[in-house]
């Protein structure tokens, strides 16, 4: 959507898949959705050094909202979870230089049962999220059917526009149409809204993780092209620092979200997070890859009988950035190859190991050369061209 926001992926912190719909606020009040888990998020987004690195919406989901509209028909908060409304908790998190999110669904219903936005109710629901000072809006699909969503999602890109505030839009549609042509149309979708959920939820598990990587590659012709600034496929949150995963598959989960520039959300526990979790999710060139100007989604290049895939991405100024992906479930795997081989760029490169961080031997094309990835983990390189020497400059 080409209202002048994310241009790059958007950045953040989403409570669904941690916090899900914990409303027990006397028995688990730390972990209950209620403003003080968003002021507690957002404090840790701007304290910790997240939002410096681009991480700055906090996004509030499902099971925010009082079970009632009010006297006039708006959607209110559950005046006992968000006594202070979410006007203020808007300020608090602009005042924290942070953007809030917030989470609607196109449908009589939430999937949680909360209150839906049914047709005529959308202007009055983008009009009361533009007054609280809300800066993102996702619109899930609960409740709905295929001729609500063909009508609604379009007229709330409309109502959104008309607030004169800018709102990122997140659509979960094609999630709810198989994210497939030719029910599903990309061209549409990168004109109403600025990313949307083409598959099915992220649960805390590696399974999970593989069963989302394979779709998207899978699918990967019909996707990738859809992507560029305004407009971003969205494989769902980022699990790293929670249950599901080891380190190598938190490596390996934010190294092809990366290639795939897909929005970085954050699911997990900022309060509590692990310093490993903490420098996979920070890491400077992982994230700046996510971020290329250019926003070219990346690909899977090849699989491999071996159970190693490449993925790759390219990126501004002639760089690009290579994934080798394991699916082995043995020993670290030493996997030799060439940039020629992969076919995927030609010159002579500087290479740099972004979770070793790292530089390595320049390399040529021709070059054959061995990454040992470990089992269920990534290699991702960032690499870029050396300048051609002067002769051939010259030529
Ligand atoms: C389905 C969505 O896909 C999830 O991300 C989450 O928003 C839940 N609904 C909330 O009920």
């Amino acid at each position: 959507l080409d209202n002048g926001l994310m241009r790059t992926p958007p950045m953040g912190w989403l409570a669904w898949e941690r916090f899900r719909c914990d409303i027990d606020c006397e028995n688990d009040p730390k972990n209950c959705i209620s403003e003080n888990l968003f002021r507690d998020m957002a404090d840790r987004l701007a304290e910790d050094g997240w939002r410096e690195l681009g991480y700055v919406y906090i996004n509030i989901d499902d099971c925010w909202a009082s079970k009632q509209r009010d006297s006039q028909g708006r959607l209110q908060p559950d005046p006992q979870r968000f006594p202070g409304g979410i006007a203020k908790l808007a300020r608090y998190v602009h005042d924290r230089g942070l953007k809030l999110g917030i989470y609607g669904d196109l449908g009589t219903f939430t999937c949680m049962g909360y209150p839906g936005t049914t047709l005529d109710r959308i202007d009055t629901d983008a009009q009361t999220f533009a007054e609280w000072g809300i800066d993102m809006l996702k619109l899930d699909g609960c409740y709905s059917n295929a001729t609500v969503q063909e009508q609604g999602y379009p007229l709330m890109s409309k109502a959104l526009n008309a607030t004169g505030r800018p709102i990122g839009y997140s659509c979960s549609w094609p999630a709810y149409q198989g994210g497939l042509p030719p029910k599903v149309n990309y061209t549409q979708l990168g004109q109403i809204c600025n990313l949307w959920r083409n598959y099915g939820d992220i649960q805390d598990s590696w399974d999970s993780v593989l069963n989302i990587v394979d779709w998207f590659s899978t699918n990967q012709d019909v996707l990738q092209p859809a992507a560029g600034p305004g407009r971003w496929n969205d494989p769902d949150m980022l699990i790293i620092g929670d249950f599901g995963l080891s380190l190598d598959q938190s490596r390996a989960q934010m190294a092809l979200w990366a290639i795939m520039a897909a929005p970085l959300f954050m699911s997990n526990d900022l309060r509590t997070l692990s310093s490993e979790a903490r420098v996979i999710l920070q890491n400077k060139a992982v994230i700046s890859i996510n971020q290329d100007q250019m926003g070219i989604q990346g690909r899977c290049l090849l699989k491999e009988k071996s159970g190693i895939e490449v993925f790759w991405r390219p990126l501004s100024n002639s760089a690009s950035a290579l994934v080798f992906f394991s699916r082995r479930t043995d020993m670290p795997y030493r996997y030799t190859t060439s940039l020629g081989k992969l076919n995927c760029t030609a010159g002579t490169y500087m290479v740099y190991d972004v979770f070793l961080e790292k530089l390595l031997p320049e390399l040529n094309d021709s070059k054959d050369f061995t990454v040992s990835i470990n089992p269920t983990g990534v290699v991702m390189w960032y690499l870029w061209p050396l300048p051609a020497p002067q002769e051939v400059r010259e030529r």
